[in-house]
């Protein structure tokens, strides 16, 4: 990724929103993109999708970081919505739908390791920034306020307590059907991921100075959403009055 791709300046309204995992922010950032009308751009569907490929090859990533690296570069990795489908927004990687392998708990710990490669993140970072210069553009992920759009127009970072997390992620499971580890077990995930995450060298899991915090862990869905479009739309209205002078 040559780093005049990189320099992309932002155009429309992009909306950062960050967090750790199981804080809702999936859930919220599609129900947030579908009615404010924005593109929903998951930037860890990203490092999902190269994990995935990395033990599909069967490469030893933490032996060989520049593998890792090689793939990033080459890898042609792309959203595309597909409404019949569920989830709708799918991720390709050359071409084949990736979606439905990404969300195991090994991708899930691949993918924080993955992530960790500084040469895999400059990689990654030109490829978001196009993304979200789409025009109106919602992006979660972990250093989006802080590194991919330092000068996004709102921010947001949502936390919950890794109790209420471990209770969503054994209820999501439970959902969907799938064996569901004990209690105990998921609080070990998310906390080694938490950990793993937030104390990274290279652009590591933190609050932007100026967003928004926003705990979940006592809110609903319907909650967190609405006062996240207020915050927004009020922002979406300033932006159009400051243009009007
Ligand atoms: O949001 P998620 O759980 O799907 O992300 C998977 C991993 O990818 C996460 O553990 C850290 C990494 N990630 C990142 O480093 N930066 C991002 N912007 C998004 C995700």
């Amino acid at each position: 990724m040559s780093s005049i791709e990189v320099a992309i300046p932002k155009q429309g309204f992009v909306v950062a929103i960050d967090g750790p995992a199981g804080t809702g922010k999936s859930s919220v950032t599609r129900r947030l993109a579908d009615v404010l009308g924005f593109t929903h751009i998951d930037t860890g569907a990203l490092y999902r999708a190269l994990a995935y490929l990395l033990a599909r090859q069967h490469v030893d990533f933490e032996a060989h970081p520049e593998e890792a690296v090689k793939l990033a570069r080459s890898v042609h990795l792309e959203f595309k919505r597909q409404p019949e489908k569920n989830p709708a927004n799918r991720i390709f990687a050359d071409g084949k739908d990736v979606t439905e392998h990404i969300r195991t708990p090994e991708v899930s710990m691949k993918a924080s390791r993955v992530s960790s490669i500084p040469g895999v993140r400059a990689a990654l970072l030109g490829l978001q920034r196009r993304l979200g210069c789409v025009g109106r553009a919602i992006l979660e992920g972990r250093d989006i306020g802080t590194v991919v759009f330092p000068d996004a127009d709102a921010k947001f970072f949502l936390t919950a307590s890794v109790d209420e997390r471990a209770k969503r992620r054994l209820a999501e499971l439970e959902a969907a059907g799938k064996d569901a580890p004990s209690f105990e077990e998921v609080k070990h995930q998310i906390a080694a991921r938490d950990q793993a995450d937030s104390t990274r060298a290279t652009a590591p899991l933190k609050k932007a100075e100026d967003a928004v915090e926003v705990d979940t862990s006592e809110m609903t869905l319907d909650e967190v959403v609405s006062s996240m479009e207020a915050s927004i739309r009020a922002r979406i209205g300033l932006q159009l009055r400051g243009k009007k002078k």
